[in-house]
C-alpha cells in the first residue's frame, strides 16, 4: 500500500484519571473506506476526538499524509485536511441549507477547491431541492446528509463520520449508505465509526474492530465478513 493518508500509532487517551484508549493503531490508505466497528462505549468516538485534536493523546502519534498532528488545535487539524463529522451532526438550524454549505467552504490543504455548492448539489440532489429551506426543518437523515456535504465543502483529505446511521430509519440508512459508496467511487477517503456492522459490510473496503479501547482486529471487509468468530465475539448484539 502507498503511504497511508491517516495513521494512528500507539495512541493512549485519558479522560481525567481514566484511560479510555490503549495503544490504538489504525492506518487508512488513500481511497479506502475503513469502518471502525465496536460496541457502545468501545472507544470509537474517543478515537475520532483524538484524531480531530479534541481529546489529545497522552501517548502515540496521529499522522496525516506523513505529517504529525500532535498538539494541533481542532481548527488546525481541520485545516490540515481532516473533515470530522461528529455524532451529534449539528447544522445551523436558523440558516438555509445553502448557507450551511457556504459556512463549511474552505480550500483544502493544498489550496484545492474541488467541492463547490454546484458539485455538492450534483452528488446530493436531495439538498439541491432544499437549498432555500431552513436547515432546522430538515429530517434527521437530511441533516446527516447536510453535515456530510458541509464537511466536504472544506475539501478534506479524509472524511471522519461518527455513526452516520445512528437513529435513522432503515430507508434513510440505505440512502446514506448509497451516498458513502458514491463518495468512495469518487475517490474520497473515509473512516466511519459504527456499531451497525451490516451497514458497514455494504459500504466499507476495510474494517478495524475496537473493544475496550483497543484495536482487536484489522483487515479487509471481505475478511471480516468471513470471520464469524470475530463478529460474534466483538460485534454481536
Ligand atoms: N467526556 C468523558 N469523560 C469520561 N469518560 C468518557 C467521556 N466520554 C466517553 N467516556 C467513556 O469512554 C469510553 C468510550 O466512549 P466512546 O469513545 O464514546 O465510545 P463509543 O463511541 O465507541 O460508543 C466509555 O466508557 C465512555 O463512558
Ligand atoms: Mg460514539
Amino acid at each position: 500500500m502507498a503511504s497511508p493518508i491517516l495513521e494512528v500509532r500507539g495512541t493512549d487517551v485519558f479522560y481525567g484519571a481514566s484511560q479510555i484508549l490503549f495503544g490504538i493503531d489504525l492506518s487508512v490508505g488513500r481511497g479506502q473506506t475503513m469502518a471502525l466497528l465496536g460496541r457502545n462505549g468501545a472507544g470509537k468516538s474517543t478515537t475520532f476526538k483524538a484524531i480531530a485534536g479534541i481529546a489529545p493523546p497522552r501517548r502515540g502519534q496521529v499522522m496525516l499524509s506523513g505529517t504529525s498532528l500532535a498538539g494541533k488545535a481542532p481548527y488546525l487539524v481541520a485545516r490540515a485536511g481532516v473533515g470530522y463529522v461528529p455524532e451529534d451532526r449539528q447544522v445551523f438550524p436558523e440558516h438555509t441549507v445553502e448557507d450551511n454549505l457556504i459556512v463549511g467552504a474552505k480550500a483544502g490543504p493544498r489550496g484545492d477547491r474541488h467541492w463547490t455548492t454546484e458539485r455538492i448539489y450534483e452528488v446530493f440532489p436531495i439538498l439541491a431541492g432544499m437549498r432555500r429551506r431552513m436547515a432546522g426543518r430538515l429530517s434527521g437523515g437530511e441533516q446527516q446528509m447536510l453535515t456530510i456535504a458541509r464537511t466536504l465543502m472544506g475539501n478534506p483529505d479524509i472524511l471522519l463520520l461518527d455513526e452516520p446511521s445512528e437513529g435513522l430509519a432503515p430507508l434513510i440508512v440505505q440512502a446514506i449508505g448509497a451516498l458513502i459508496r458514491q463518495l468512495r467511487e469518487m475517490g474520497v477517503t473515509i473512516l466511519i465509526a459504527e456499531q451497525n456492522m451490516h451497514f458497514c459490510l455494504g459500504v466499507a473496503t476495510h474494517a478495524a474492530v475496537i473493544d475496550k479501547g483497543q484495536v482487536v482486529y484489522s483487515d479487509t471487509i471481505e475478511a471480516l465478513r468471513g470471520d464469524d468468530a470475530v463478529r460474534q465475539r466483538y460485534l454481536a448484539v
